[in-house]
């Protein structure tokens, strides 16, 4: 008999490195592989890595220097630890991983994941491998559908890869690469699968996801919006949601399912970035901060009760104090329920990387402390406005205590409440109690 083969898989960064582990996984179990939790006593070991801001892609070489003695331990036992780095720093940095960390057998790009089986069992037989290749086949037709049992009623499903939209700031474009689109067919068959397997909730993922234009099933409406209303009619699926949008794609077919589809979630993560129009210019960004914020309110038309979220970059190239203050004007006039603020990071390859016109470090920390500040208020008052509403959530898991269950609300907000471990994957009505800074207290309606 032979051991049992085991991999560890760690996803940095975005929800869509999730997405594509949980795919890997299924692939290397279809090939005899167990997913650890850890990378102890693993024989494979993959790292889905981000390369969006420095200090993201830095974290893979201090994981791959904590992964050497494992390596060492494993070899000593007369084992085998394979250690594979995927996702976008692999794209971007390619062969130069195995020069930096030698102890690297496979480097795979994001496109190439359908191929990681195969390169694992080669560098198993001693011969490691580099794959950073944008086929022109879709890798998602080439790895095995998911069918492995799940307790989680949620889950994301990823319909646009890449983007086309090239923010000066933004690596994506090179490492995700050009835009692309499932077709609607295989996505509404993906999701009906995991509707059948339990899930009541799915978050369709792309970098650009409301520019989706796959091709359509018959009578379906144009776009992400189209798709959305085709995906709503599936029996048992509850919930819908899309992650990350980009203003200039918000259609108005888009626009209208916000207002007449009770499935999809009245929450919505919108990037702006910046509020100066000089620095959305410079950014490539396409739009200004007044077609932002007419957006919102043709949105919010739509759908009164819908809450936003956002990214900020602060200290991009040639950012002034006024400029940053239009920042926080946008953010004040918006309103937020919650954001991701981050302080530029140079990405060497993009145009902004180039600019003579580098902020000071401290001068970013400072900016980033006030923005933060500004937006921490305005969670806490979308968070306090929460108290003694009714509301029904969807049931995930038990909490911390006993006897205590974890769902999320419409908003994305975690809610405790005592419940009865039957419930999970369930919606339920309750009552807020109170209001943590991210999460909130409830009680079990009658
Ligand atoms: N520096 C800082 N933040 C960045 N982001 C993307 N690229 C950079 C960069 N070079 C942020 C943007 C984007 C989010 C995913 O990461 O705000 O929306
Ligand atoms: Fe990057 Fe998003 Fe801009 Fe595309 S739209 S380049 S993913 S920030």
């Amino acid at each position: 008999m032979t051991e049992q083969k085991r991999v560890f898989i760690k996803s940095y960064g975005c929800q869509m490195n999730v997405y594509d582990s949980e795919r890997m996984g299924a692939a290397l179990a279809a090939e005899g592989y167990e997913i650890a939790e850890t990378a102890e006593g693993a024989d494979l070991v993959v790292l889905n890595t981000c390369h969006i801001r420095e200090k993201a892609a830095e974290k893979v070489y201090s994981e791959l220097g904590r992964l050497r003695p494992l390596r060492e331990a494993k070899a000593a036992e007369g084992g085998q630890l394979t250690i594979a780095v995927a996702g976008c720093v692999a794209q971007a940095e390619g062969a130069e991983i195995r020069t930096r960390q030698p102890i690297v057998d496979v480097v795979v790009g994001p496109q190439a994941y359908h191929r990681l089986p195969a390169m694992v069992r080669d560098a198993k037989a001693g011969r490691p491998g580099v794959d950073t290749d944008f086929p022109s086949e879709d890798k998602f037709d080439h790895l095995p559908a998911d069918t492995r049992p799940t307790r989680a009623p949620t889950a994301f499903l990823t319909v646009q890869e890449g983007c086309d939209k090239f923010c000066t700031f933004c690596v994506v474009p090179y490492t995700r690469g050009a835009e692309v689109s499932r077709p609607a067919a295989r996505i509404v068959a993906e999701a009906e699968a995991l509707v059948a397997r339990g899930v009541r909730e799915i978050t369709l993922l792309g970098q650009n996801v409301n520019a989706w234009h796959g091709a359509p099933l018959d009578g379906m409406g144009p776009g992400l919006g189209g798709l959305l209303r085709r995906l709503a009619r599936i029996e048992g699926l509850e919930r819908l949601r899309y992650t990350t949008s980009h203003p200039r794609d918000m259609d108005d077919e888009l626009i209208a399912a916000h207002g007449d589809e009770p499935k999809l979630m009245p929450y919505l993560h919108l990037p702006v970035q910046s509020g100066s129009d000089r620095i959305l210019k410079a950014m490539n960004r396409r739009h200004t901060a007044e077609a932002y914020l007419r957006l919102l309110e043709r949105i919010r038309d739509a759908r009164p009760d819908l809450a936003l979220s956002g990214d900020f970059i602060v200290g991009f190239p040639g950012e002034t104090e006024v400029d940053f203050e239009d920042t926080l004007a946008l953010v004040r006039a918006t309103g937020y329920a919650q954001a991701y603020s981050f302080k530029y990071s140079t990405r060497p390859g993009t145009p902004a990387a180039d600019a003579q016109t580098q902020v000071p470090e401290e001068v970013k920390a400072d900016r980033l402390a006030r923005l933060q500040a500004l937006l921490a208020e305005q969670q806490a008052a979308f968070q306090t406005s929460m108290v003694g509403r009714r509301m029904d959530v969807l049931v995930e898991k038990p909490g911390r205590h006993e006897g205590q269950m974890v769902g999320r609300s419409p908003w994305l907000q975690p809610v405790h409440f005592d419940a009865s471990p039957g419930t999970r994957g369930q919606l339920v009505p309750v009552n807020i109690l109170s209001a943590g800074t991210n999460s909130l207290a409830a009680r079990l309606a009658a």
